[in-house]
């Protein structure tokens, strides 16, 4: 529920992503939608054959993310295994927000950009630029860095952290 104390007047948002792990790229843009829209429902994508397999379930990429905006009132996490913007007017959602790091970043957002609007032309697309602490960050960067043994500490949350070395020790 939208902070009384906070006026936002955004409406909902849908902030999607496979999170596969939450990085603390995605919590910061995750928090600063939540500070403009009234609601953000962090959409989890749970599809099999959409990406390669991913190395946390959707259960638990979900806990790792709620753990890390609990605390946020207006905040909710949920998977999802359809179209986005189904999702998203599912959830009375105006806008799908999406954190933009670099142009690398752009191409792929572009035509994301272009076939969400050509489905649904009432959906806005909303980026906003990662801060500069965070522009370099990547969930698949993350797993490689874990993979050789890397310090994440930085890079995603403390819990996340000891489960990704714990799951590639597997
Ligand atoms: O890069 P990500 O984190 O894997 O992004 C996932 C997502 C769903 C945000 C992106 O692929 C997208 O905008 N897809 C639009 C097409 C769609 O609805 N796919 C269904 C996914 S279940």
């Amino acid at each position: 529920m939208a902070n009384p104390s906070h006026p936002r007047n955004g409406g909902t948002a849908v902030c999607p992503g496979s999170y596969d792990p939450v990085t603390l790229g995605h919590v910061d843009i995750i928090h600063r939608a939540a500070a403009v829209f009234d609601n953000v429902v962090v959409a989890v994508v749970d599809h099999p054959v959409r990406k390669q397999v991913t190395l946390f379930s959707a259960e638990e990429r979900i806990a790792f993310i709620q753990d890390e905006v609990g605390e946020l009132g207006n905040v909710q996490v949920k998977p999802f295994d359809i179209l986005l913007v189904d999702f998203a007017r599912e959830h009375g959602a105006k806008a799908i927000v999406k954190g933009l790091r670099a142009i690398s970043d752009f191409e792929y957002e572009f035509e994301m950009n272009q076939l969400n609007r050509k489905m649904a032309p009432d959906i806005e697309s909303v980026y906003l630029m990662s801060s500069p602490e965070y522009s370099f960050l990547s969930s698949s960067g993350v797993k490689e860095v874990a993979m050789f043994g890397g310090d994440l500490s930085g890079l995603v949350p403390g819990s996340v952290g000891e489960r990704l070395q714990e799951a590639l020790n597997r």
